[in-house]
């Protein structure tokens, strides 16, 4: 009889990644996927804790699988991920649901398939949650889920601290993946015809292999074939030289940098621990800028840090447009139990950090927007990577980052595709294919 699982993910693009190796072990087990969370033997929540909200967001669905579960005895529930890494919300999950069948943590992943093999010969919940720094799993297969874009890891976890930030405690110390098998997974997924290659990492530059991140970005651009190289996320402190040259050096490698910057007062990026200055950023951006001039840049930023002041924001703006960022990522500061930051007085009004973010959010969109506007009547090299079935559309992506929507007959799926845009609007492209 077919077995059907369904993964809820949230958070970032490794937990993405994490729910492919969730995929590849479910259906090792012989379980395939479904689209409706009625029709799973197996339901997986793949959880993150960065901000609050992502917490809520997960303890709102599995609350809402209760009515399900009683009508569905045999269905199983697996929470897993960076909630439950914290002891103390694996407990709590553990309480408010005990309808829960597995709990499993970030070092847990690679043992789903003994950890449901027990769940299914006890009544008791299952919940194993690794302390210590992690390992490096080379054995999970992902079940991959984007093509023609494949994520590839290239180490995990993080010893960085930055002041506000969960994921050390949750993700463990830094650990690299061995070079080779990361050239060989890359090497693979070019034979197998993917096309867009995301290295991913908590801080890529700090990869720790026989060599050196920069080294390896130029080993994989070297691999022979038409694809496209990107990397995420890189620490500015630990953002060289040495990087942007390889950067420059390959047509391989996408020219858009992801470098968050989380804020522009140099007050608070000490109180961040983020160890470096917006004058060390700036410079690093103004050697980037130099060498490749049509680079793009995206960041991260946070406003309402704990004793944030209004000039201190207005630094933020401030550098952001000196930047021009071509989109960034905004949130608002969220109180993270255990960390430094969750300690410190001055914790920020609401309302203030509401009145704050609205304020970024228009900034940059207008950036975006006025980047957007340069793009009409231009011709680009799109990788065509998804329908969008409520447009009724084929989309893909610049190597810039830019999103272009346009019609077809063909299935263009995986394919690079050269679009003449016609229209701008906010941060996506419109046009048709260039004849
Ligand atoms: N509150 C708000 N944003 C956060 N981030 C990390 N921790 C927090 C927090 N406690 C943001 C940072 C980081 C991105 C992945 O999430 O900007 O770069
Ligand atoms: Fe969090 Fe800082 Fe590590 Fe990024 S570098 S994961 S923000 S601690």
């Amino acid at each position: 009889m077919n077995k059907f699982y369904h993964i809820v993910t949230y958070g970032c693009q490794m937990n993405v990644h994490e729910s492919e190796k969730i995929a590849g072990i479910l259906s090792g087990m012989g379980y395939s996927s479904c689209e409706k969370i009625e029709d799973a033997d197996i339901v997986v929540f793949n959880t993150c804790c960065i901000r609050e909200n992502a917490e809520n967001h997960a303890f709102g669905n599995i609350g809402m699988l209760k009515k399900l579960k009683k009508e569905k005895k045999n269905m199983l529930i697996a929470v897993g991920g960076c909630l439950p890494q914290q002891m103390h919300k694996a407990e709590n999950l553990h309480e408010k649901f005990p309808y829960v069948d597995i709990i499993f943590g970030t070092h847990n992943l690679h043992n789903l398939k003994e950890l449901i093999e027990k769940k299914l010969k006890s009544r008791k919940t299952v919940i194993e949650i690794d302390g210590g720094d992690g390992t490096v799993s080379e054995d999970d297969v992902p079940l991959r889920t984007s093509y023609p874009n494949a994520w590839v890891n290239i180490m995990y976890g993080c010893n960085n601290f930055c002041s506000y930030c969960i994921v050390p405690y949750v993700r463990g110390r830094e650990r690299s993946r061995d070079s080779k098998k990361i050239i060989e997974e890359v090497q693979s997924l070019v034979n197998d015809g993917y096309k867009e290659i995301t290295l991913l990492g908590q801080n890529v530059n700090s990869y720790k292999g026989d060599v050196t991140f920069p080294e390896l970005l130029e080993k994989i651009a070297q691999i022979d074939g038409k694809f496209r190289v990107r990397f995420m996320t890189s620490h500015p402190k630990d953002f060289s030289r040495e990087l942007v040259e390889v950067m420059a050096s390959s047509p391989k490698i996408c020219k858009c940098l992801h470098l968050p910057v989380q804020s522009g007062s140099d007050a608070v990026l000490k109180a961040m621990n983020r160890r470096y200055t917006t004058k060390e950023y700036l410079e690093k951006v103004a050697y980037l800028k130099d060498r490749i001039p049509d680079c793009t840049i995206t960041t991260d930023l946070i406003v309402g840090f704990p004793g944030e002041t209004e000039e201190d924001f207005n630094a933020t703006l401030e550098l952001v447009k000196k930047v021009g960022y071509s989109s960034a990522f905004t949130f608002v500061y969220s109180k993270r139990e255990g960390t430094k930051a969750a300690e410190m007085p001055d914790q920020i009004p609401e309302e203030v950090s509401k009145e704050r973010i609205i304020k970024l959010v228009d900034l940059v969109n207008s950036l975006t927007r006025a980047q957007s506007a340069q793009y009409k009547g231009k011709t680009i090299e799109i990788l065509c990577e998804d329908y969008d079935e409520k447009r009724g559309l084929y989309c893909g992506r610049d190597e810039y980052g830019r999103m272009g929507y346009f019609s077809s007959d063909k299935n263009l799926i995986g394919q690079f595709v050269n679009l003449t845009v016609d229209e701008a609007n906010g941060i996506s492209l419109f046009g048709s294919i260039a004849g």
